[in-house]
């Protein structure tokens, strides 16, 4: 089983788990510190349809907000926002209507994420710290790809629930105009995307090992698609290093060919990546074995 494969049957546990304790906050808050965002809104999707289900057996059924109608003006104060609590929310100074949608009674009075409404808990969308001091709209601290995954939840709102309007504050002044802290939300995104494709980049030349843990031993191998990369050759698992604090993760590297540095090289020395610095030999590994113990 791969490491994804691995990932995702510990999460089906932990969500089954959770709805049969329904939503229990304990557990929830527990699990939700140590899931990386972009995994949980993985999860939310998948598990979508699950969630509805379970909503239709009377699992979540819940009470109304406060009884607040709808708001016309399409500028509100944080102040004006707190009156709509378990109706509003807002996520990057956009208010949405959650009364209506998917999720609707996750935000109903007993509903488990009723913290978000009638605030901008930006932040928590990210960090899981559904605190009254993480629940803030204060993104410092965020990093590129932290604010795309907080972009990939505003934009879930905008397509599951109805958009009311700006907030005024931090994203937004009086007259609706994007604040500085907008224009720096946007360039952390543009710098998200960049960094993103270079990863994918990375990838492609570089494909992830598959990993498993069977028979009390754990291994990492190649094939010729691992790390969902398809390609015509399999390579022999490395070591490679992507920062100075000596993390690394598992690569699957050419071993004849160019270097992936220079594929357009004529003058190489056929040994593919062997030679490359940052990737290292697995301890008793065969160095041209296309599966390695851990
Ligand atoms: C950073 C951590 C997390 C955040 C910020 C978060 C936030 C949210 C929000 C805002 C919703 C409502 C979505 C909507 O309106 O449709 C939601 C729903 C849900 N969450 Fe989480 N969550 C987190 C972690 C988790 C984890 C770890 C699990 C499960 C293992 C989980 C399972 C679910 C499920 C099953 C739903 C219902 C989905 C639906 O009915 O559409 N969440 N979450």
């Amino acid at each position: 089983m791969g490491t994804l494969s691995f990932t995702l049957s510990i999460a089906f546990v932990a969500c089954i788990v959770m709805c049969s304790l329904q939503y229990s906050t304990e557990v929830s808050e527990v699990i939700n510190h140590y899931l990386p965002s972009p995994v949980s809104l993985l999860l939310h999707n998948a598990w979508s349809s699950f969630g509805k289900a379970l909503a239709s057996f009377g699992i979540a059924s819940l009470s109304s907000g406060n009884g607040n109608q709808g708001s016309s003006k399409s500028i509100l104060t944080k102040d004006e926002l707190q009156g709509f609590k378990h109706k509003y929310l807002a996520i990057v100074g956009e208010i949405f209507d959650v009364t209506k949608g998917k999720g609707s009674t996750y935000y109903e009075k007993e509903g488990h994420y009723n913290f978000f409404t009638g605030i901008d808990g930006t932040k928590a969308f990210v960090t899981g710290d559904f605190t009254e001091n993480g629940l803030t709209d204060d993104i410092t601290g965020l990093d590129p790809s932290g604010i795309r995954s907080l972009e990939d939840w505003r934009l879930m709102y905008h397509k599951e629930y109805k958009y009311i309007g700006k907030l005024i504050g931090r994203f937004y002044d009086a007259n609706g105009k994007e604040t500085e802290q907008m224009l720096k939300y946007k360039a952390m995104l543009k710098e998200g995307a960049a960094k993103k494709q270079a990863e994918e980049e990375i990838k492609k030349l570089y494909p992830p090992c598959n990993s498993e843990f069977k028979n009390q031993a754990s291994r990492v191998w190649c094939s010729d698609r691992s790390g969902g990369i398809q390609r015509a050759w399999i390579g022999v698992p490395r070591k490679l290093f992507t920062g100075s604090s000596g993390e690394f993760r598992c690569a699957c590297i050419r071993t004849t060919g160019p270097p992936s540095s220079n594929l357009d090289s004529t003058t190489h020395n056929n040994k593919g990546d062997l030679d490359n610095p940052n990737l290292r030999e697995y301890d008793n590994c065969d160095p041209a074995s296309h599966t390695c113990p851990l």
